[in-house]
């Protein structure tokens, strides 16, 4: 990983970009988690026993060099590995404290749930207020009539509508890339999720439209909770309050943002954030 002198500046210390006081565990139950999890694509094992409890109401970044298993742990969550074939798992992640793998669980309802957004912004060819209808349509969460109010409403969530609200006819590819991946962020919040999953949404992003991501994941953690998996260490020192360092397949260190980035237990992690590696 490419890190600037501006990242191990902050990393490396403590005066970390945020007043906010440290959040105690205790503060957030947790509404994801992980027991002993292991993932296999066929013989290949890409996670090793991952266990954690996601807080709710908070965020929580996932970080890591490439390959080690974080977006195969976020897809995992969403039950999207359900058709990769010869792809199995052992080990539980439950949420609100119920499998999401029990026999019976509906796929659909659990990603209604736990929406997802990707690392590229991947809106449908499709205008823009279809973009937002569509889960609420699928799921039949409102009657016709107030999908207008709710398409508004996610919208107004996703930090899109004043830049929006006269191009609702527009195909959602229309968009600037920011604004595309608002959009993916509005399509997710008009079902009303409990958890939000974020694969790098930023990576395709120039930094001012990153900076209006950042800002929006602050304020969407007070009514959601927030996984983001992200390859920039200043990122995750600045909006997450929790974190879990992956490497090659294990969750070697979780706690607090704090006390990750500055003083981690695991000489991986203190390798990692410094930029020994990765
Ligand atoms: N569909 C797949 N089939 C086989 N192996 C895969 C597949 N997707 C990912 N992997 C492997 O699983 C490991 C973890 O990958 P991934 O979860 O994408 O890591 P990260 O998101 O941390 O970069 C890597 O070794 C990768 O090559
Ligand atoms: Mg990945």
């Amino acid at each position: 990983m490419n890190q600037t002198a501006a990242d191990r500046r902050i990393v490396g210390s403590a005066d970390r970009p945020r007043n906010d006081p440290p959040i105690r565990p205790s503060a957030h139950p947790p509404v994801l988690e992980s027991k002993s999890y292991s993932f296999w694509y066929g013989p290949t094992q890409a996670l090793y026993d991952v266990s954690c409890a996601i807080p709710r109401n908070a965020i929580t970044a996932l970080i890591g060099p490439s390959g080690c298993g974080k977006t195969t742990f976020l897809r995992s969550i969403n039950r999207l590995h359900d058709l990769t074939p010869g792809a199995r798992h052992q080990g539980e992640i439950l949420l609100d404290g119920v499998s999401i793998f029990a026999p019976g669980t509906d796929v659909v309802a659990l990603r209604r749930r736990i929406g997802m957004v990707f690392q590229r912004p991947n809106p449908f060819p499709k205008p823009v207020y279809d973009n937002v209808a569509y889960g609420p349509r699928l799921n039949a969460l409102a009657p016709a009539r107030e999908l207008p109010d709710r398409v508004e409403r996610a919208l107004r969530q996703a930090a899109l509508w004043d830049e929006v609200s006269d191009r609702l006819r527009e195909p959602g590819t229309a968009l600037s890339g920011g604004q595309q991946q608002r959009l993916c962020i509005a399509r997710a919040l008009a079902n009303e999720p409990e958890v939000l999953l974020m694969d790098e949404p930023c990576s395709a992003l120039d930094p001012i439209a990153t900076q209006r991501i950042e800002e929006l994941l602050v304020e969407l953690k007070k009514t959601y909770t927030i996984v983001l998996v992200t390859h920039n260490m200043q990122q995750a020192a600045r909006v997450s309050d929790y974190t879990g360092f992956f490497y090659v397949g294990h969750l070697v260190e979780f706690g607090t943002t704090q006390q990750v980035f500055t003083r981690p237990t695991d000489e991986r992690t203190e390798a990692y954030i410094t930029g020994r590696f990765g």
